[in-house]
């Protein structure tokens, strides 16, 4: 059986198509980035429209790849949420209308769910049950996953997300959008030690989390020192280490509570090298292991949206004559699917 799957929560466009014996058979993304880059953030509107010009070429994009034509397609899912309201509904309308001309089934994906199955795509993909924590732009999560979309969440920000605080802070510091990235790269060269950021809620139980704090003190950090370039590298390895390590303790607990010996994570932050270090050093001193999706797969893009919607297909979650689009979705809200 092969699916289609269709990505435009935000400012990625992604198309794939999988193939349940055979896997991932062709994927292709194209990125707003260099689109919403004047305005240091994403535009929705922009965006929108972005995908309307999109989608189509990357759908014809991707059967081309993978040599198949659209008699070959068992099942069209798209992303339904959560995510900006106008871009999803591009997606879901052109994801529904071809399901209807195609005459095959239609499928609404979780995107976060997308998140946390993109794992599974690799060579190395996690066993069930494990915890995941997905840190991307709009959300940062740690789930306890006991199977296929049987997801309780254990915690969350109360605040910014983790690529939020990445994104907000490099601005701070001058760098363009997505500054996650771009701040990642500035703290190779930083020096440990000549700045300490706090660790914002470990002092206290629970799994939530805040990183807002953070981004203020860069601010204040920022102003009282020289811009010098040591300088600033030296800050920004302060701020990811205070990221990485609160979300390291984080991981520990809810690894402890839930007893739980695997962890995955997911998300456009799960890219960072500092971040995958820290977890796979912690993950062998606590005899477990960690698991990643690719680096392309970290942020947004089509094969996870594809890869998630076969789940819901064969679990016959598919959608009636109506277009679907759900801004918040909350996770945990999935239904889950027996092995
Ligand atoms: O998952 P994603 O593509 O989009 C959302 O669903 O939000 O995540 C994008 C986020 C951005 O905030 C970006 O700055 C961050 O992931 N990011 C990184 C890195 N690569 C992407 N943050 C830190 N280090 C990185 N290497
Ligand atoms: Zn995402």
């Amino acid at each position: 059986m092969r699916i289609l799957g269709i990505e435009t929560s935000c400012d990625e466009t992604g198309v794939a198509i999988y193939d349940d014996e055979n896997g991932l058979l062709a994927h292709q993304l194209y990125s707003q980035v260099k689109l919403h880059a004047d305005y240091g953030g994403v535009v929705p509107e922009l965006a929108s429209r972005d995908h309307v010009k999109k989608t189509i070429p990357l759908i014809k994009a991707a059967l081309k790849e993978a040599n198949l034509t659209q008699q070959d397609i068992d099942g069209v899912a798209f992303t339904a949420g959560p995510g900006l309201v106008g871009a999803l509904l591009v997606g879901a309308t052109i994801g529904r209308s071809l399901a209807y001309a195609w005459n095959v089934p239609a499928v609404p994906v979780h995107h976060m769910e997308g998140h946390l199955l993109a794992p599974m795509l690799e060579e190395k993909a996690p066993a069930f049950p494990f915890v995941a924590l997905l840190v991307s732009g709009g959300h940062t999560l740690l789930v306890d996953v006991k199977g296929m979309g049987d997801y309780t969440i254990l915690g969350e920000s109360i605040d910014d997300a983790a690529g939020e605080a990445f994104d907000k802070t490099a601005k701070l510091m001058g760098l363009d959008y997505p500054g996650g990235p771009r701040l990642a790269k500035l703290a190779e060269n930083g020096v440990a030690g000549r700045f300490t950021f706090p660790r914002p809620m470990t002092d206290r139980p629970g799994l939530d989390m805040s990183f807002s704090g953070l981004k203020t003190f860069a601010a204040n950090t920022i102003r009282a020192n020289d811009d010098d370039e040591q300088t600033r590298a030296d800050i920004a390895f302060a701020f990811q280490q205070a990221v990485v390590d609160t979300l390291a303790i984080k991981c520990k607990r809810a690894l402890k509570e839930t007893g739980h010996k695997r962890l995955v994570i997911a998300g456009g932050v799960s890219a960072n090298v500092y971040l995958r270090e820290q977890l796979a050093e912690m993950m062998s001193a606590m005899h477990g292991e960690v698991f990643y999706p690719r680096n392309e797969f970290c942020t947004d893009n089509g094969a996870m949206i594809a890869y998630a919607g076969m789940q819901r297909l064969k679990n016959g979650e598919t959608l009636d004559l109506g277009v679907k689009a759900h801004p918040r979705w909350p996770i945990d809200q999935l239904t889950a699917i027996k092995a």
